[in-house]
């Protein structure tokens, strides 16, 4: 595809994409802490970082998450490259992950192997509140681990995360989705039960979907199919022995730790390749889009996907929802701001703010000269603590007049006594 533009059209501003977004400054920083506070917190449950490509296969999602999702038959930024080869944006993280897990063949030096990573997804969905085109997820996955143990331990690292970026008023909901063994008389169950229904009751997807893949229609976001399938056989009736005492073993720890969690028989989550517990965490505050992070266990996954036949599982936050319901932080400010008072100051002044910069304090010089008033005005805009000025009296006697803009008290003192000044005063 030739890249055309028009020379004889006039410039018109360039926008971004619809459902992207722009992260300046403050919000930008409550990202980077989000993600800090993950890899502090997980780190101390003994994961290691991954970051994987975010342009994988098409076929590595239609064979994970599945073709019947909404995820994969209606949401993927999907094109081909070059050579005709179909590749997609990632929608989620987990698929590459356990791509990458296979590929590095990490089950013969790992037992247990635990991965987070964070980064941009991309869903072609209908952009609203909390729910962007381009978002971003903190990933955490555990692969080699079949005890409930696990499944427990994931969800207390979760609620250890959310707690400590201050997340109040989140709730756990948890589920159990039985396995390869118990599932497909659930299914048939589930079945029997849509084919009891009329047949116009459930949307043209649900009506294919409940013979491909009748778990899905549970998750079906139209109305009048959430409202058919209020009366459907529930799951937890169907489990097998051991999937029910997996279940309970896992509940079993939770509630030994004393972490709060309701069980809601109807998630099903929206990718096919859960099997056993699932949960989510949603919040009652940010509106419709209510879920914070979703996860479970994928059992089948990395066989599935061509690789040795071991248990995994995970969960995934959404960065934009957590973001909403983040405590407000401190704007940051300087330390210092040079206010630059006549232009022959302008090149001690840069030279001033490189030694203090040197010393370790975080600041600014103003580029041009100004008034007093302007550049004090300036100091106030950055929220610097300091303003250190400098005019011809200072340049003459080698000095330099420091405004605390915190307390008003202002002295002068020798430019070579500034660091040890600042840091007594940025101290106490
Ligand atoms: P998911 O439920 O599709 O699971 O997404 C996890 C979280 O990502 C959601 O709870 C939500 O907070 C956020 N999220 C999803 N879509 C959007 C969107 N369009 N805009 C903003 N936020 C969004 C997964 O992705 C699984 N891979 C989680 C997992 C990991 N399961 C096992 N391991």
């Amino acid at each position: 595809m030739a890249i055309v533009s028009n020379p004889s059209k006039p410039m018109s501003n360039i926008q971004k994409i619809k459902g992207f977004n722009d992260l300046f400054g403050a919000d930008s920083a409550a990202y980077t802490r989000m993600e800090n506070t993950a890899r502090e917190v997980f780190s101390r449950y003994g994961f290691e970082e991954l970051r994987t490509p975010i342009l994988e296969r098409t076929e590595l999602f239609a064979r994970s998450i599945g073709e019947e999702t909404d995820v994969v038959s209606k949401e993927m930024y999907t094109f081909d490259d070059r050579k005709g080869r179909s590749l997609t944006l990632r929608p989620e993280a987990t698929a590459g992950v356990v791509r990458a897990y296979i590929e590095a063949k990490a089950e013969q030096t790992k037992p247990v192997a635990k991965y987070f990573t964070t980064g941009p997804m991309f869903r072609y969905e209908r952009p609203q509140k909390g729910r962007q085109r381009q978002f971003h997820q903190i990933n955490a996955e555990i692969l080699g681990a079949s005890e409930p143990g696990a499944d427990a331990e994931l969800m207390l690292m979760l609620h250890r995360f959310l707690n400590e970026l201050g997340l109040k008023n989140v709730r756990f909901e948890i589920n159990s989705l039985g396995c390869a063994e118990c599932r497909p008389a659930y299914h048939q169950a589930l079945r029997d039960y849509l084919d009891g229904l009329d047949s116009d009751s459930l949307c043209p997807d649900c009506q294919r979907r409940k013979e491909s893949n009748p778990l899905r229609v549970l998750d079906c976001k139209v109305p009048a199919c959430k409202e058919q399938v209020a009366g459907a056989p529930k799951i937890s009736d169907h489990l097998d022995d051991a999937c029910r005492e997996h279940f309970s073993a896992v509940l079993a720890v939770l509630d030994e730790a004393g972490l709060a969690y309701e069980i809601n028989p109807m998630l099903v989550r929206g990718l096919d390749y859960y099997q056993r517990t699932t949960f989510e965490v949603v919040s009652g505050e940010i509106g419709a889009q209510s879920a914070v992070a979703g996860g479970g266990r994928y059992d089948g996954l990395v066989k599935g996907l061509g690789g040795p036949a071991v248990p995994g599982l995970g969960f995934a936050c959404g960065m934009e929802r957590l973001f909403m319901l983040l405590p407000e932080s401190e704007p940051s400010g300087l330390d210092f701001y040079v206010a630059v008072l006549v232009p022959e100051a302008s090149r001690r002044g840069m030279l001033m703010a490189e030694e203090l910069r040197a010393a370790g304090f975080r600041g600014e010089c103003a580029y041009a000269s100004g008034s007093l008033k302007s550049r004090l005005r300036q100091a106030n805009r950055l929220n610097a603590r300091f303003c250190l000025m400098l005019g011809p009296d200072e340049l003459a006697k080698g000095t330099v007049t420091v405004k605390d803009l915190a307390s008003g008290e202002q002295a002068s003192l020798a430019q070579a006594d500034l660091a040890d000044h600042l840091h007594k005063h940025t101290t106490t």
